[in-house]
């Protein structure tokens, strides 16, 4: 497997196997590799010709009073996680590589940003945006990979590439969960032994209220009521957001006509969860 730290090399790769015909599958990671990685690795690997995956913690995705210091670095385990998944090359850019001297240019997608995460995270997205936006521009990719995980920037990607015309098909895999349920995730080592159970709470909740529009409820109001409910059962829970969406928009819907999304994020001591549910239409009654 390649390692590669320069942009330019990068490009001046990834253009190389283009003009060859091959095909150039892209999995952008922040590092601290888990089986959700694992599987979206698995998953590219059997779509391309030439897999890169990306490890780059960065910085302009995380708030003044976020954990941009203690996230999780794992940088030997992960390069050993993408040998053993056949990634072609890694590419471990450093952050003034990234950003240099002078960059000031920034990416925003203002609408599907503005809700949930975006409220409670005011700059994160336009961070993820504008570093999607450069290792797309740095690896043209002809296909990308994102966990259905962090759903609301997997909406935000699929925008961003359809609004700038960047031509990268974006490749959304289902959520990897333990075996209790919990969505893997690499912020889940800051767990303790007791919150890693109380953890789940969040996706039984999600579930929850997925059932009652399964078996008909259209009642937002009521929906959200029974997935918080089941989230205060759990005292060491704060609720951030648990909300009925439109799965494209991501706007709240007033009522459940159609396929609908739930996205929930809650606070488990300093560590926060998220986690969503697709629900499909509800049963018509007769
Ligand atoms: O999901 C992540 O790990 C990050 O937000 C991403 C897409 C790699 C951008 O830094």
């Amino acid at each position: 497997m390649k390692i590669v730290h320069s942009p330019q090399a990068m490009t001046a790769w990834s253009l190389r196997l283009r003009r060859e015909g091959v095909t150039v599958g892209f999995v952008p990671t922040m590092g601290a590799l888990h089986d959700g990685h694992r599987a979206l690795i698995r998953a590219a690997r059997l779509r391309c010709d030439a897999l890169v995956v990306s490890i780059f913690v960065n910085p302009t995705q995380f708030g003044p009073t976020e954990d941009l210091a203690k996230y999780p670095r794992a940088l030997a385990n992960d390069r050993r996680l993408c040998r053993e998944e056949g990634v072609d090359l890694c590419f471990e850019p450093s952050v003034q590589a990234m950003y240099p001297d002078g960059f000031q240019t920034v990416v925003t997608v203002p609408a599907i940003a503005r809700r949930w995460e975006g409220e409670v995270r005011p700059r994160h997205f336009s961070g993820v945006a504008t570093v999607v936006t450069k290792l797309f521009g740095m690896l043209r990719p002809d296909l990308a990979l994102f966990g259905r995980k962090d759903y609301q920037q997997a909406a935000l990607v699929r925008r961003l590439v359809e609004d700038l015309n960047l031509g990268v098909e974006i490749v959304v895999r289902p959520t990897v969960r333990e075996k209790d349920g919990l969505a893997m995730s690499s912020r889940n080592v800051y767990l303790s032994p007791e919150q890693r159970i109380i953890a789940v709470t969040l996706y039984r909740s999600l579930q929850a209220g997925a059932e009652a529009i399964r078996k008909g409820t259209t009642d937002v109001e009521a929906v959200q009521a029974l997935m918080a409910t089941r989230v205060r059962q759990e005292p060491d829970l704060t609720v951030e957001y648990l909300a009925v969406c439109d799965p494209i928009t991501l706007e709240p819907l007033s009522s459940v006509a159609s396929h609908a999304i739930l996205l929930g994020a809650v606070r488990l001591g300093s560590v926060r969860l998220l986690d969503n549910f697709v629900v499909p239409a509800p049963r018509k009654r007769k």
